[in-house]
């Protein structure tokens, strides 16, 4: 979704701009601009498309400011058109860059056209900038004419704002949209997600909700949402700072499939004793709350969601907890019974998902005893916001479709289980046993890679198909519905999933030699249940391709072709069956020759409703 860098310097920071475009450029965008300030003079290069078109239109000599913004723009309001790219300016003089949806636009738009504040484009953001030009008429700074006027604006924004007649000030405000500032020396910058500023800085400052600050070249100055100015912590950011590099891979997506061993045995490392979880790995005080939990509602959108539904499984089976899961675009606008003593788990990669920042929000306001947010992004809002927090060691994920996030969280999930079922009576041959699937996970899922030769050659009998059916059963269904929600977004086949019991009660209408079905079969109570599934299937002309554990007993005709999974334990099978579905919608894409990394109409990080 949209990105935001902005840089206050002595040199000229065309460059550092283009490059933090560039980093940001797997969230996911369709057009892009910069708007840059030098020697008082005002420029906007904008162009619908790549980062790479703006800066072939920037790449000659001339191109020059020591303060700049720029935005990378996933349109909402108003069409994909340079007019409709970012920046924005109004009176000349002004430039603003806006992640985030004004939803009170339309009025705002009204009150300033009223005021002949003429509008080029068809966005939100628009108003922003023609508002803060209108503040800056009778305030003596714009930092002053921002903090007026962000009392007028309803939603989301993560917004900055430079005027020409003041060339060597940035002001910025966030709520609702990430911003952090990145420390220089003798320069400053600002930027969506720190990724885009790895290259100049390893120093930033979160900002949080509400903050408005002005930013030059040697001083911050931050002002929270009660207008008091406050120092911010500065955090030395541990992360890599080549994290943006394929490393020889052809796609981000395949370097994230194929690191998943390793990203798995960085979250389990030092946190897991012979003994069980090691203390407070979910933050200072979980030891309490678990004690005391009876309830969990898990939040979450797309494949974080999944990940909440196979933990249902485990923690109502392993630890004897009761467990809820539900999308969080549909809790934050329904009303919900909070059971005695629940805790509200969130997941999210980005820990920025505008749903699940809200759904969060709804629960403390509505009788949780506690939240815990399973995230991949330290100092993210879903991690501030939330009472305990447990950190997937992912690593950055780059391509939109999530791989190394999901496996990290099934992983962390497996450890709260143990976490919560201690004070809930589990065996020890239970824990023992969990405890040994999570030792051999990473060397499970090394061995679960060397299929992909295999999955590549399948992939081929995809090319020529529109839909697809994936079935599982027991914490094998939310595996199925990941495999799906994979395919469908880098491939553009349509994928279903279902409970495969379900079959019978509907879908088996669908069934027909055009219609591959993809079965996840490992060898578990209830195989049987699943072969006669697959009877019902192979009976009405379906063809099948089932990822099975060789004692699953499956065997390949001309119906049906069989991929033999590495045996593993059934606490782990989620985990290692999640590496053939991602590697056959990576292969299946590759086919079909789409954008992998970056899918069409997606975003990395959903940042608005
Ligand atoms: C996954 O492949 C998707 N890109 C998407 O469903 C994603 O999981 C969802 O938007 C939630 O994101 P989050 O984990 O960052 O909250």
């Amino acid at each position: 979704m949209c990105g935001i860098v902005g840089a206050v310097a002595e040199r000229n920071v065309v460059q550092i701009l283009l490059e933090g475009l560039r980093r940001l450029e797997y969230r996911g965008y369709d057009s892009a601009g910069v708007a840059l300030l030098n020697n008082g003079e005002l420029s906007i290069t904008r162009r619908v498309g790549k980062v790479k078109a703006l800066s072939d239109a920037l790449d000659d000599e001339s191109s020059l400011g020591t303060t700049g913004i720029a935005h990378t723009r996933w349109a909402t309001h108003g069409g994909v058109t340079e007019v409709n790219a970012h920046p924005h300016t109004s009176s000349e003089r002004f430039a603003l860059v806006h992640n985030g949806i004004i939803e009170n636009h339309k009025a705002l738009r009204d009150a300033l056209s009223d005021k002949d504040y003429a509008f080029v484009s068809d966005t939100d953001t628009e108003t922003i900038a023609h508002t803060i030009a209108e503040a800056r008429k009778h305030c003596d700074t714009l930092l002053e004419s921002v903090l007026q006027s962000v009392k007028s604006f309803h939603g989301a924004y993560g917004t900055v704002i430079i005027d020409k007649e003041d060339p060597n000030t940035m002001v910025v405000a966030r709520s609702g949209s990430p911003l952090v500032i990145g420390l220089g020396i003798g320069e400053n910058f600002i930027a969506s997600d720190q990724m885009a500023l790895l290259p100049v800085t390893r120093r930033f400052i979160f900002l949080e909700e509400g903050d408005v600050a002005e930013i030059t070249r040697t001083t911050v100055k931050i002002i929270d949402a009660s207008g008091e100015k406050v120092e911010r912590e500065v955090v030395e950011s541990s992360v890599e700072h080549d994290a943006g590099d394929k490393a020889g891979y052809r796609h981000y997506m395949l370097k994230e499939i194929y690191e998943q061993p390793a990203v798995i045995r960085n979250t389990l490392q030092g946190r897991v004793t012979p003994d069980g979880i090691s203390d407070d790995v979910f933050g200072e005080g979980s030891d309490e709350v678990f004690a005391k939990v009876e309830n969990i509602k898990i939040i979450a959108c797309g494949t974080s969601y999944h990940a909440g539904m196979t933990a249902k499984y485990w923690l109502e089976a392993y630890a004897g907890v009761c467990c809820d899961v539900e999308i969080a675009s549909e809790f934050r606008y329904r009303k919900s019974v909070v059971k005695p003593n629940s805790l509200i788990v969130t997941i999210s990669q980005s820990g920025e998902t505008a749903d699940t920042l809200a759904a969060l929000k709804l629960a403390k306001e509505s009788g949780y005893m506690s939240s815990l947010a399973i995230c991949n992004v330290d100092g993210s809002s879903l991690v501030r916001e939330s009472s305990l927090s447990f950190m997937t060691r992912a690593g950055a994920e780059i391509g939109v479709a999530s791989t190394k996030a999901f496996t990290t969280q099934l992983a962390g999930f497996l450890m709260l289980v143990l976490a919560i079922g201690k004070h809930k009576g589990m065996s020890d041959t239970l824990k023992s046993s969990i405890l040994q699937s999570l030792a051999e996970l990473p060397s499970k899922l090394e061995e679960t890679l060397t299929l992909a030769d295999d999955i590549d050659d399948l992939a081929e009998e995809f090319s020529d198909k529109h839909h697809s059916l994936f079935l599982g059963r027991g914490d094998q269904y939310p595996i199925a519905m990941e495999g799906a929600l994979k395919l469908k977004e880098i491939s553009y086949i349509h994928a279903e999933a279902y409970a495969s019991g379900e079959l019978k009660h509907g879908p088996l209408a669908l069934i027909d030699a055009e219609m591959p079905v993809i079965v996840v079969a490992p060898n578990n109570e209830l195989l049987e249940k699943l072969k006669s599934n697959v009877e019902e299937v192979r009976a009405r002309g379906g063809i099948m391709y089932v990822f099975a554990d060789k004692d699953a007993h499956f065997k390949s005709d001309e119906t049906m072709r069989v991929l033999d999974v590495p045996h593993c334990s059934e606490a782990i099978a989620p985990i290692v069956y999640t590496i053939p579905l991602q590697l056959l919608s990576y292969y299946v894409a590759l086919i079909k020759g789409t954008d992998v990394d970056q899918p069409r109409n997606l975003a990395k990080s959903v940042t608005v409703e």
